[in-house]
C-alpha cells in the first residue's frame, strides 16, 4: 500500500504544480518568474513591527556608530527566503551597556527599525528581564516551557535590563537556558544593561557572563540621563 501511494506521488505533485501555475497565470503572474520583493511589503512589515514597538521608542533611530554597524552586518548576512525577501540569519549579538537614561533601549529598538527599513524580514520578541521572569513563573494553565522556547528560538530577541531584576537560583537558571540556547544557535540578540562588567557577572552568574563575552560586542553609552537632561 505504501509503495502504491509513493509511485503515484510524482504525478500528484505535477497536477498540483500545474493547477498552481494556472492560478498564477489567471492572476496575471508569470509562474516562471523568480521571487521579487515588493517595496510595499517592506512598508507593511515596518508598519506592523512599529505597532509592536512601545510608543516611546516608535521613532527610535540606531544612531550609535557601533549599533549601526551591527545593523549593517546583520543586514548583509540576511538570507533570501521563499518569498524573495531577506530573513535574519545567524549572526552576532550586541550588549548595550551604560548608566540609566543614556539611551540603551532607544538604540535597541532603533536597531530593529533599521533592520526592517533595510528590508530584512524578521520575527522578533522583546522583554525586560523582570517581565521575562514574571512571564515564566510557574502558574496554573500556563505553559512556561513553551514560552521560554519561543523566546529562545525567535530570530531576534531584545533582552532589556539584564541583571536589573532580583536574582535567585530560579532566575539564574532561566537566564542561563535562554542565553545558552541563543549562544549555541548563534541567534542575534540585543541585550541592554545598567551594570558594569564585573557587577553583571555577579548578577547573572559566570556561565552566562562567559557566553555573553564570546557572543556579544559591547557598546558602552555614556553621558547624562536623557530623561533629566533632554537634548535641546
Ligand atoms: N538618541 C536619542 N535621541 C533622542 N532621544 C533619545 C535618544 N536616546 C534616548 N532618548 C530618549 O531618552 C530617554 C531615555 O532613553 P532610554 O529609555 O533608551 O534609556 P536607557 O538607557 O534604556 O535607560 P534605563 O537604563 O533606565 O533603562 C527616552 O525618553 C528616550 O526616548
Ligand atoms: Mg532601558
Amino acid at each position: 500500500m505504501t509503495t502504491a501511494t509513493t509511485s503515484r506521488e510524482p504525478q500528484r505533485i505535477n497536477t498540483v504544480a500545474a493547477r498552481l501555475d494556472s492560478i498564477l497565470v489567471n492572476r496575471g503572474i508569470d509562474p516562471t518568474a523568480g521571487p521579487t520583493e515588493d517595496p510595499s511589503e517592506r512598508v507593511t512589515a515596518l508598519e506592523l513591527a512599529e505597532g509592536r514597538i512601545p510608543p516611546r521608542y516608535r521613532g527610535a533611530l540606531a544612531g550609535h556608530r557601533q549599533v549601526a554597524s551591527w545593523v549593517d552586518e546583520v543586514t548583509h548576512e540576511a538570507r533570501p527566503g521563499p518569498s524573495g525577501t531577506r530573513g535574519i540569519a545567524l549572526g552576532p549579538s550586541l550588549l548595550i551597556a551604560g548608566p540609566t537614561g543614556t539611551g540603551k533601549t532607544h538604540q535597541a529598538y532603533g536597531a530593529v527599525r533599521s533592520l526592517l527599513t533595510a528590508g530584512v524580514r524578521l520575527r522578533w520578541e522583546a522583554a525586560t528581564t523582570a517581565d521575562l521572569y514574571a512571564r515564566l513563573r510557574p502558574r496554573a494553565g500556563h505553559d512556561a516551557e513553551r514560552d521560554l522556547a519561543t523566546l529562545s528560538r525567535c530570530p531576534l530577541l531584545i533582552l532589556d535590563d539584564l541583571g536589573a531584576a532580583k536574582q535567585s537560583e530560579w532566575t539564574e537558571e532561566i537566564t542561563y537556558r535562554l542565553i545558552n540556547h541563543r549562544y549555541t544557535h548563534l541567534l542575534p540578540t540585543l541585550l541592554t544593561t545598567n551594570l558594569p562588567t564585573a557587577a553583571l557577572r555577579d548578577a547573572v552568574g559566570d556561565r552566562v557572563a562567559s557566553r555573553l563575552a564570546e557572543m556579544t560586542t559591547t557598546v558602552v553609552l555614556t553621558g547624562a540621563d536623557r530623561r533629566r537632561h533632554p537634548a535641546p
